[in-house]
């Protein structure tokens, strides 16, 4: 690691700085998605000019070792060669046509054969797009209204997504997270604790339960930390879905090909009725979809009354470099070397917070420090969470050349390419912060 220090030990950005100030006077508040603007955290965001492994390199030439790893899409790092080739030969031939491909029937097939619930997939361009499909899919297939969502929970930003719980479990009297959403949207979308089973059972047996057309969920949660379910809490979404006529939504744009070759819903066993797909699926390419029962995918158009469509959904460039992601992902001890990698950086860390107020938590490759509790099973356990002691954190690693996820509520992402010296570099300085809290 080559680390451009100044006087005071942080590292030096004029450039970025630059640049940001200057985007800041042509897109709204710099960036194209607000996470990235650090707003939170009392920094000017790097500007990357690169990646290559499990680096990134801003451009002012720090580099920063990558535990954010594009949100999770990058399951093998930056510029991974092989991914690189399939894409660009690809362009070669043309990189869009609005029109069928072939690499759209391989990823699909390969995909219909890696996870057992999934009989058939359409392919779309974002996460949101796919949940969005789903919750039009779900409601179009059932003929029912109303969709139950988990606080803190996030599905991208359609409007009958971007709603949390507002008073809490008794009254499901959910809130907008976003302004410009009516109040006929919110009145379609409930909300309940995650992993709350005195809650679900509640509302599994209020009339509104007859009128709910999906349960949408992430298996295991990322985007408020990393919380996995408690046991038999995703069973009994499956048998109260079922027992009422309604869908189990997976939302495994995060999980999906990271918590294994078949996802959260094959380390917990259950066969959700629809998966969103994302991230990895595109191998760093813009890549979602939605898969499931047959019987309910067939209710899309051209086949069904449910529209979706998309002008560059099934880009052949993006097809191949995720389905060549796929393949690699399916070579033998590639998901036990990722999970040796997190656990390499999360168990010393674990050991070190064990008398500190904060924990951490891990599923597989996706794992977060939190400050301020010491266990989080939902959002409602956030409550004390120490955010200024994350921007803390975060701007102790940033000015060592390391990047964390930019948010006290999201997951941090190992990936294959990571290499234990950086690992245990990371390891050193986070350890070296807990000391000094
Ligand atoms: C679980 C989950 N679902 C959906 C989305 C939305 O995906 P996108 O940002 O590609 O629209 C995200 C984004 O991070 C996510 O984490």
């Amino acid at each position: 690691m080559q680390l451009q220090q100044t006087e005071h030990g942080s590292l030096s950005r004029p450039r970025s700085r630059q640049i940001y100030a200057d985007s800041c006077a042509v897109i709204p508040g710099g960036v194209n998605s607000p996470a990235r603007s650090f707003a939170k955290l009392g920094l000017t965001p790097m500007i990357v000019a690169s990646g290559m492994g499990d680096l990134i390199l801003d451009v002012d030439g720090n580099e920063y070792i990558d535990f954010c790893c594009s949100w999770g899409s990058l399951i093998f790092g930056h510029a991974h060669p092989q991914i690189v080739q399939a894409a660009v030969q690809q362009m070669q031939f043309g990189s869009s046509f609005g029109i069928a491909t072939e690499v759209e029937l391989q990823i699909a097939r390969q995909v219909v054969q890696l996870i057992p619930s999934i009989e058939k997939i359409r392919f779309v361009n974002s996460g949101t797009e796919a949940t969005m499909t789903a919750m039009r899919l779900a409601r179009g297939y059932t003929g029912r209204p109303k969709i139950l969502k988990f606080t803190g929970h996030y599905h991208g930003h359609s409007d009958s997504l971007l709603i949390q719980a507002g008073s809490g479990v008794a009254s499901l009297n959910p809130l907008a997270t976003s302004k410009g959403v009516t109040p006929n949207t919110i009145a379609d979308t409930l909300c309940c604790p995650f992993n709350d089973f005195a809650a679900l059972r509640a509302f599994f047996s209020s009339p509104e339960a007859k009128l709910l057309a999906a349960v949408i969920l992430e298996p295991v949660t990322g985007n408020m930390g990393v919380v996995p379910p408690e046991p038999l809490f995703l069973q009994m979404l499956q048998q109260e879905t079922k027992r009422v006529g309604a869908l189990l939504i997976f939302d495994e744009v995060i999980t999906g090909f990271r918590l294994g070759i078949t996802g959260a819903q094959g380390l917990y066993g259950i066969t959700p009725d629809l998966t969103c797909l994302g991230k990895i699926i595109g191998g760093g390419f813009p890549v979602a979809a939605i898969g499931g029962r047959r019987d309910i995918l067939d209710c899309l158009a051209p086949l069904g009354h449910v529209y979706q469509a998309g002008t560059l959904s099934g880009n052949p460039v993006a097809m191949q470099a995720g389905l060549k992601t796929l393949e690699l992902l399916q070579q033998p001890g590639v998901y036990e070397e990722i999970e040796r990698k997190a656990k390499r950086l999360a168990d010393p860390i674990e050991a070190a917070l064990r008398d500190k107020n904060g924990c951490i938590q891990r599923v597989g490759s996706m794992l977060n420090l939190f400050f301020g509790v010491k266990s989080v099973r939902k959002r409602e356990d956030l409550a004390q969470l120490d955010e200024a002691m994350f921007a803390k954190l975060f701007n102790y690693l940033f000015d060592r050349g390391i990047y964390i996820s930019p948010s006290a509520y999201e997951s941090w992402f190992i990936s294959h390419v990571h290499l234990d010296s950086h690992i245990d570099y990371a390891v050193d300085s986070i350890l070296s912060f807990i000391r000094g809290m």
